[in-house]
């Protein structure tokens, strides 16, 4: 699948396609995000000023936003967006893909980034391509939080709602070209340190 094809299949998708727990109930879908957002406040500085990239309907962002964080809520998806921003205004939310960040941004720079269920549908080549913008959108020393799985037999998603895995190598090269330092969080995503690529 190319990017445009899953990013025109997100679009079209109804909310429940979201997370499994919104077949659950609303309740138990929006607590998901409260939990997560929690989660990355652990490593994201308080205050800071974070791009929640493929932000869905704001599940995360939504929470973060009530954490105190300055959320720049983006997503490829106009109809995402409009569904964000009946539940929370005030985030700001951006149209865009990630050839779109740099546009809005401009010089400025986010202290961290963190992006949730958008990378693993996504082939190998464009999941890299937008890491590659993700991580050029973060300033020297911010924070990536990357739900970017591992596994020992690495396979690219086959379906907009697939899921796409990589190898320790794979992403260990990507990390070392793109500028990307692990840090220990235990987390369930992967998260890393801005540096200077290559080193
Ligand atoms: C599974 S939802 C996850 C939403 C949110 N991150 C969450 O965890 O609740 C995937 C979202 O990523 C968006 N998306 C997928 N590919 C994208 C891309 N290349 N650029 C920007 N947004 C993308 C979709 O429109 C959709 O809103």
């Amino acid at each position: 699948m190319t990017a445009a094809d899953v990013i025109q299949a997100w679009d079209r998708a109804g909310p429940d396609a979201i997370h499994p727990l919104r077949r659950v109930s609303e309740d138990a879908y929006w607590e998901s995000g409260q939990v997560q957002a929690e989660m990355l406040a652990t490593v994201i500085p308080d205050g800071a000023k974070v791009m929640d990239f493929g932000c869905g309907d704001g599940r995360v962002a939504i929470p973060m936003a009530a954490l105190g964080y300055e959320v720049t809520a983006v997503d490829s998806s106009q109809r995402m967006l409009d569904r964000l921003a009946e539940r929370a205004p005030d985030v700001t939310a951006v149209h865009a893909a990630a050839d779109g960040i740099a546009g809005h941004l401009g010089r400025r720079r986010m202290d961290a980034v963190y992006c949730l269920a958008v990378l693993i549908h996504h082939s190998w080549a464009d999941c890299l391509h937008t890491v590659e913008k993700l991580r050029a959108a973060t300033k020297l020393g911010g924070i990536l939080v990357l739900d970017w799985p591992v596994s020992d037999q690495p396979a690219e998603a086959d379906s907009w709602i697939g899921v796409t895995t990589w190898s320790r190598e794979q992403q260990a090269d990507a990390c070392a070209r793109i500028g990307l330092e692990p840090v220990d969080s235990g987390l369930p995503w992967s998260v890393y340190r801005a540096v200077k690529a290559g080193s």
